[in-house]
């Protein structure tokens, strides 16, 4: 069938530009195979990452019609159909246009080098950030070696299979705007790192890895991470499960983190919704406690006052019994 590639380029000494090339492949071809045939045949300046052609290297992420997956691992095929199965404007014309289109572009949230071939240095800072390598230090080794039994390993294995490939890097909300935000891929293993039986500093790595905008709670929970791994890895999946453990730590004095999580939590159970005036002085001046925390809310405080905006009055959600026993019914589970 003929397939019109439109791909977007970039080159140091120009502005971006989207080159057209038409081939005509069988269905069953792979992205990564029609990129080889236009490099081979058609432009050999076209610039792009492969590797093992299997999925197993991660370096051919790139994004397809709009989103960051694996060009050995789409076929055509896989591309029609999700084409067809997305009921939208673009994707019809698409279908019904001679030939097919397919729209191929570099990852975002990565500073291109050159056409679809990124520049992944922040990426692999941010994963050294949460300490990617097992910390047996306190254990005296057995027999020479660390034995996991099945079931512990086993625990391991959906984050296991990541290849770290940067397509969660590249959808993720929070990344584009928190510079420091490690990352789902760095938390992801982070999540491995914290439940490996191997490792006895499971504590302090939660801790660290909740302590502010760089790690779990600077997600936004978008879920553009676990639509898009091609690994199913569920990055969100897994930065959800360190906030849980978080959330379990015994601590004397919670962090603003927590006390975002649990304020929210407490007040929309007792009235049905967030009533604002608490929640500010609870969460950011930790009930009074925190007098500089106070003191940093003034100025929104006046602004408000000043655009008659400030709520006076609050009034419960007529259906707070409902919302309440549906999450004490959840807090029980
Ligand atoms: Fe290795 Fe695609 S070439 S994952």
């Amino acid at each position: 069938m003929q397939v019109c590639f439109r791909i977007q380029r970039q080159a140091p000494d120009r502005s971006p530009w989207v080159e057209t090339y038409i081939l005509d492949v069988p269905p069953r071809a792979t992205i990564l195979e029609c990129l080889n045939q236009i490099k081979w045949e058609q432009d050999g300046t076209l610039a792009f990452r492969k590797n093992c052609r299997n999925t197993i290297c991660g370096s051919c992420a790139m994004r397809i019609n709009g989103r960051s997956a694996l060009a050995c691992k789409q076929t055509l095929q896989d591309e029609l159909e999700l084409l067809s199965s997305q009921n939208v404007e673009s994707s019809t014309d698409n279908l019904a246009s001679t030939p097919i289109q397919m729209e191929i572009g570099p990852l975002h949230n990565f500073p291109v080098i050159k056409d679809l071939v990124v520049e992944m240095n922040e990426f692999w800072t941010n994963l050294a950030q949460v300490n990617p390598a097992i910390r047996p230090q306190a254990r005296s080794i057995a027999e020479g070696e660390f034995r996991q039994s099945p079931a512990e390993r086993a625990m391991l294995n959906q984050v296991g299979n990541c290849i770290l490939c940067g397509a969660c890097y590249a959808e993720c909300n929070a990344k584009a705007v928190v510079p420091e935000f490690v990352g789902p891929h760095a938390l992801a293993k982070a999540y491995r790192m914290a439940t490996d039986t191997r490792d006895t500093t499971h504590t302090q790595r939660i801790e660290q890895y909740s302590q502010d905008l760089s790690g779990v709670w600077g997600c936004t929970r978008c879920f553009n991470c676990n639509t898009v791994c091609p690994m199913e890895v569920a990055p969100l999946d897994q930065i959800t499960k360190i906030k849980a453990k978080r959330l379990a730590q015994p601590e004397d004095e919670p962090s603003r983190a927590v006390r975002h999580r649990t304020t929210m939590v407490e007040l929309v159970a007792k009235d049905g919704w967030i009533d604002e005036r608490k929640f500010g002085l609870a969460v950011v001046g930790n009930s009074l406690r925190d007098v500089k925390g106070v003191g940093s809310l003034i100025p929104l405080g006046l602004r408000m006052l000043l655009r008659r905006k400030f709520p006076t009055r609050f009034e419960a959600s007529a259906g707070k019994k409902t919302v309440g026993a549906l999450i004490r019914s959840i807090l029980k589970l």
